[in-house]
C-alpha cells in the first residue's frame, strides 16, 4: 500500500490554497465543506473564489505567493499552472512539516485528495494511489448508484440509538446484534425507503425485545469460495462472510476473497500448505463446533463447492451430531470456472452429452474409477486434483479405448490473472505438462470439447499449445 488512508479533521483549520484557477475553486469547495479556514493566495482569481472572499467565507491574498503565508497552515493545497513554482512551495512545506497536495504531480505530494461519495456524515473516498484518476471517477460513479441516497441521514439515525442501546444491552455483543438486526433488516429498508416513522418503531421492537432474548446460538454456515476469481463469489456468501465472527478457510481460498470479510473477523487458515500439514479432519470438526457453542458465527470456508471433492458433507455430519445449527452456499465448483475461463464448454451438443468429475487421487481402497465409461466417445471427464497422477489417468484411459488424438488440456489456477491453459492430446499431453512445469492447483479436462479452447479461448496468459496440433 502506498498511502495510509485517513480522514482528516480540518475544522477551523487554516489550509492554505495557492493559485486560484478552475482546479483551485474545485479544491476550496470541498475544503469548504468541512469547515476549514481558508486561504487563498493568488495574483488573478476566479470571480467565484472573489464573491466568496467578499462574502468573509474564505480569506484571500491578491498576490504572489511568500514562505510567510504557509504559518499556521495545517494542509497545503499548490493549483498554479507553472511547475517549478508549484515544487518550490511543495518543498518549502515538506520541509515544514505540512502536508501538500500538488495538483496533478504526484511526486511533488505527500497527500492525494481521492474521488468521493459524500453522503454526510457517510464518506466513501476512492483512490488509485494516483495511477488512474479516470478509474477512480468510474469507480466513484459506480459506488454513487449503489450507496443510496438517505444513508447519511440513516447513520445520524443509527447514531441517536446509540445511548439507549448502550443503556439497555449491557452485552456489547448483544449491542452489535442489535444494530446489525437494525441495519441490516426491515428498518433499515424502510428509513432509506423514507418511512423514518415505521423504521423507528421496528427498531424499538428490536430493542424490547434484544434485551429479554437469550444470547443467540452460535451457527455455522458452509460456504464455497469458487475457484479464485473472488466476483465468482455469490451474494450469499459475500453476506456470510461480512456477518461471519470467525472464518476458518482452505489454503485454496485466494486472498482477494478473504480480503471480503468482515474486518474484525478471526481469519484462521486449517488448510495444508508445503511443509505443513494443516489441521486433521477431526480438529477442524472440533474448531467448528467450540467456536459455534461460544454462541460465534462461524463460516467454514472452501474452494469451490463444498459438496463437491471438498468433504462439506462429512463435516456437517460433525455439525448435525452435535446439534449445531448450519447452512449451506453452494459455490462455483473448479470444474465449471475453470473450464468457463479457458473457453472450454463442458459440453456441446457436437461433441459431448455428458461429463464426469472425478478425483485424481487414488482411492484408499484401491477402488478405480470406472475407466471405460470415462473414455467412452461424446464425454468429457474432469479430474480434480489429477496433476500427480496424471501419467497414471493418462495411460488408463488409453488402454480403456480412448484415442491417443483425444484432447486434453490442463487448466492451471484457473479464474486468476496468472491462469494457464495448455492444450494438447492424450498421446502428448504428458510429456508437454512435464515441460511446461506446472505448479497447483490444476485440472484436468479431457474431451473432445477441450479443442473449443483453440477458438473459444477469452481470458488469461496466454495459452501453450502443442506444437504438433497447430502444425
Ligand atoms: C480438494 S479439491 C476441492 C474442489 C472444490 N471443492 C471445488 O468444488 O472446486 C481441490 C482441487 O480442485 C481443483 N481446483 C480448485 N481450484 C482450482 C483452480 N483455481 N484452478 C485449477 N484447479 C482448481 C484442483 O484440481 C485441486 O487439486
Amino acid at each position: 500500500m502506498n498511502y495510509f488512508p485517513v480522514f482528516f479533521d480540518l475544522d477551523a483549520q487554516k489550509v492554505l490554497v495557492v493559485g486560484a484557477g478552475e482546479v483551485a475553486l474545485r479544491k476550496v469547495e470541498l475544503l469548504m465543506r468541512t469547515g476549514a479556514a481558508v486561504t487563498v493566495v493568488a495574483p488573478d482569481i476566479h470571480p467565484e473564489l472573489m464573491r466568496r472572499a467578499g462574502a468573509g467565507l474564505i480569506k484571500l491574498a491578491l498576490r504572489e505567493f511568500v514562505p510567510e503565508d504557509l504559518s499556521g497552515a495545517r494542509l497545503v493545497i499548490v493549483a498554479t499552472s507553472h511547475r517549478a513554482l508549484n515544487r518550490w512551495i511543495a518543498n518549502l512545506s515538506e520541509s515544514r512539516g505540512i502536508p501538500v497536495n500538488v495538483v496533478d504531480d504526484r511526486e511533488a505530494s505527500r497527500f492525494i485528495v481521492p474521488a468521493i461519495v459524500d453522503r454526510d456524515p457517510v464518506l466513501v473516498a476512492v483512490a488509485t494511489s494516483g495511477t488512474s484518476p479516470v478509474l477512480a471517477r468510474r469507480l466513484r460513479e459506480r459506488l454513487e448508484a449503489l450507496i443510496p441516497k438517505r444513508i447519511g441521514e440513516a447513520a445520524l439515525w443509527l447514531r441517536s440509538m446509540r445511548r439507549t442501546a448502550k443503556s439497555q444491552l449491557r452485552d456489547i455483543g448483544a449491542r452489535r446484534r442489535f444494530f446489525e438486526a437494525v441495519v441490516d433488516g426491515p428498518a433499515m429498508r424502510r428509513f432509506i425507503d423514507g418511512d423514518a416513522q415505521g423504521a423507528r418503531r421496528i427498531a424499538q421492537q428490536l430493542l424490547s425485545t434484544s434485551s429479554t432474548a437469550p444470547r443467540a446460538a452460535g451457527e455455522v454456515a458452509l460456504v464455497g469460495a469458487g475457484p479464485g476469481d473472488a466476483e465468482l463469489l455469490t451474494l450469499k456468501a459475500l453476506r456470510a462472510l461480512q456477518d461471519a465472527d470467525v472464518i476458518l478457510h482452505d489454503r485454496l481460498v485466494s486472498r482477494s476473497v478473504l480480503d471480503m470479510a468482515r474486518r474484525d473477523a478471526e481469519l484462521i487458515c486449517v488448510g495444508k500448505a508445503a511443509g505443513n500439514l494443516g489441521s486433521t479432519q477431526e480438529q477442524i470438526n472440533q474448531l467448528l463446533i467450540e467456536h459455534a457453542s461460544a454462541g460465534k458465527r462461524v463460516v467454514r470456508l472452501k474452494g469451490g463447492d463444498p459438496f463437491v471433492f471438498g468433504r462439506g458433507g462429512e463435516e456437517l455430519e460433525a455439525l448435525a451430531a452435535a446439534r449445531i445449527n448450519f447452512s449451506v452456499v453452494p459455490g462455483i465448483t473448479a470444474a465449471a470456472g475453470c473450464a468457463a475461463y479457458a473457453g472450454i464448454p463442458l459440453t456441446h451438443r457436437d461433441y459431448a452429452h455428458s461429463v464426469s468429475f472425478v478425483t485424481g487421487h487414488a482411492d484408499k481402497t484401491g477402488k478405480e474409477p470406472d475407466w471405460r465409461a470415462l473414455s467412452a466417445p461424446g464425454h468429457t471427464a474432469v479430474f480434480y486434483m489429477g496433476l500427480a497422477r496424471l501419467e497414471h489417468i493418462v495411460a488408463r484411459l488409453l488402454e480403456h479405448g480412448a484415442s491417443p488424438t483425444l484432447p486434453a488440456g490442463l487448466i492451471v489456477q484457473g479464474t486468476l490473472p496468472q491462469q494457464r491453459v495448455i492444450v494438447a492430446t492424450l498421446a502428448t499431453l504428458v510429456k508437454i505438462a512435464a515441460r511446461a512445469a506446472l505448479e497447483s492447483p490444476a485440472l484436468l479436462v479431457v474431451g473432445e470439447v477441450v479443442a473449443l479452447h483453440e477458438s473459444l479461448a477469452w481470458f488469461g496468459m496466454p495459452k501453450i499449445l502443442d506444437a504438433s496440433q497447430s502444425a
